[in-house]
């Protein structure tokens, strides 16, 4: 395919920083091609500027081999590209047909023809499953449909280059996938697909090739085929990333956990979700548990936890817990990260002080005695902030205030502090940015020398192979492999996962 926009060494300044500082990059026309950068590395400058709506300080951008200098965004509208921004820029009083066709409204003499217009507009709707009712004002509705509203106004123009601003960060995952099937639905019809992004795990399930830029300048250009997320995040941030490596064996003659023939059925009592699951783990040892999601990690670990009916035996230190509730466990020593961390470990609308609560009600700092320490929980909060890079304002801060990355650290945090003998982990790193997350894996391995046992669920295989000391495969409920992480492989493990020989 031919190269639709090439961009050839971009420059931008604004008073006192440079946003672009020699980006160049080139687009194939009918694919998607991610830019994928750091906050602040000069994404969306560049972006603005080949829409018309920044102007370079110099360098030169080719649209179909031809030299172009917009001046504004309706010059590039004319030339088929179109920008559906980071923020919306929608009017709520409107109709969704009226926003759409704000501007490029069609007439029928001097009157706009809106049946015309509607008529377009279900057309293109259907075509990319960007269903959206045309007549409901725009104020009705939710930030996806918002979007989809945004993406039809920019094909309505006529776009054949349509430049993505971040699109995800308002989505939730189910939405993610629409957009991404509408991406690819635009990409068939021989569209041309830019899509903004820091999430390079996304990045690689949408996009054809990658453009990498740090610090206002491109420092790679690749196929999504030929690289992995933890490359582009070394290309991003210009280092070699720390590695989730654990050396040495630090296995202890305790046997912290001991699982026989535990099996948990499903909420509704039809099948089990786990199956005669049995192991033991001595302290000082992590063992990790892979799996394609779904397949029974999450409810052994919450089983274990007590916050699933289970049978078969469940003991801590050679004490049976299976009767005890999930507070009488943790005050044994077990600690939980859960996989669902707003609805499971947080009170969203409640100040972190008072999440540092949460789970600890009985333990130091949170009480003294028979009362809440309000002081030194507050203290322990801050502290936690401070160790665990929790970026947020305060002690007082609502957890929804904070973004996910920071909210798992407060969490990891909180429960490091309890200093448990057992720690639960499901995607102890998820979310976090790869400094943080090196930052936990250095906490996790600390411990582990210190003699704590850690159960850990993770979606991230790198994570799961450097950390853990022996891996165990679950497949449909059941234990189905034992690997030696030493030995293994991300690619090993996969195809262990998903039952391949
Ligand atoms: N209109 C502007 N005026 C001044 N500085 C800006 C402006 N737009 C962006 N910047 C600065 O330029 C740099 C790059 O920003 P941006 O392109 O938005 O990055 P990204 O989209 O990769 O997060 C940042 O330091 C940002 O603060
Ligand atoms: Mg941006």
């Amino acid at each position: 395919m031919a190269v639709v926009v090439e961009l050839r060494n971009i420059s931008k300044r604004f008073p006192g920083v440079v946003a672009n500082r020699d980006v160049s990059m080139k687009v194939e026309g009918g694919s998607v091609h991610a830019l994928v950068g750091e906050n602040g590395a000069g994404k969306s400058t560049v972006m603005k500027i080949l829409y018309g709506m920044q102007h370079p300080d110099s360098g030169e951008i080719l649209v179909n081999g031809q030299a172009i200098s917009f001046k504004k965004p309706a010059d590039a509208i004319a030339a088929g590209i179109g920008m559906v921004h980071q923020h919306f820029m929608l009017a709520d009083n409107f109709t969704v047909l009226e926003n759409v066709i704000l501007g490029y409204e069609p007439t029928k003499g001097a009157v706009i023809d809106r049946d015309l217009a509607r008529k377009k507009i279900l057309e293109m709707s259907n075509a990319y499953g960007l269903e959206v009712d045309p007549d409901v004002l725009v104020e009705e509705l939710g930030v996806g449909q918002r979007q989809r509203v945004e993406i039809l106004k920019v094909l309505y123009r006529g776009a054949k280059i349509l430049i993505f601003d971040e699109p995800t960060a308002v989505l939730v995952p189910q939405e993610v996938d629409e957009l991404f099937a509408a991406l690819h639905g635009l990409r068939a019809d021989g569209m041309t697909v830019i899509f903004i992004s820091h999430k390079l795990d996304e990045v690689l399930r949408v996009a054809d090739d990658v453009t990498v830029v740090r610090a206002g300048s491109t420092v790679a250009e690749v196929k999504s085929s030929d690289t992995t997320p933890r490359m582009l995040a070394e290309l991003m941030v210009g280092s070699e990333l720390p590695s989730p490596e654990t050396t040495g064996s630090t296995r202890q003659d305790l046997v912290t956990l001991s699982l026989k023939n535990v099996t948990v059925p499903s909420s509704s009592g039809a099948r089990d979700v786990v199956s005669e699951v049995s192991f033991e783990l001595h302290a000082g040892e992590i063992i990790g548990i892979a799996g394609v999601e779904g397949n029974g990690q999450s409810e052994l670990i919450e089983a274990i936890i007590g916050l699933r009916n289970s049978t078969g035996s469940i003991s801590f230190r050679s004490e049976s817990v299976e009767h005890l509730s999930v507070s009488e466990r943790r005050d044994l020593g077990i600690g939980f990260i859960p996989e669902d961390r707003q609805r499971q470990a947080l009170l969203m609308a409640s100040p972190l002080w008072e999440n540092r609560i949460l789970g600890h009600q009985r333990s130091k700092p949170v009480m003294n005695g028979f009362v809440i320490d309000k002081k030194a929980t507050i203290a322990d909060t801050v502290s936690i902030m401070a160790e665990y890079d929790v970026r947020a304002p305060g002690p007082d801060t609502p957890a929804m205030a904070l973004s996910g990355g920071n909210q798992q650290k407060f969490i990891v945090g909180r429960e490091m502090r309890g200093e448990p003998l057992l720690l639960l982990a499901a995607h102890p790193t998820r979310g976090v940015d790869v400094g943080a997350q090196a930052a936990i894996w250095n906490e996790l391995r600390s411990a582990r020398e210190k003699g704590m046992a850690i159960v850990m669920v993770s979606a991230d295989l790198e994570e799961l192979i450097g950390m853990s000391d022996r891996l165990l495969v679950m497949l449909r409920g059941e234990v189905t492999a034992e690997l030696d992480p030493k030995t293994t492989t991300p690619e090993l493990l996969g195809s262990a996962m998903t039952g391949a020989k």
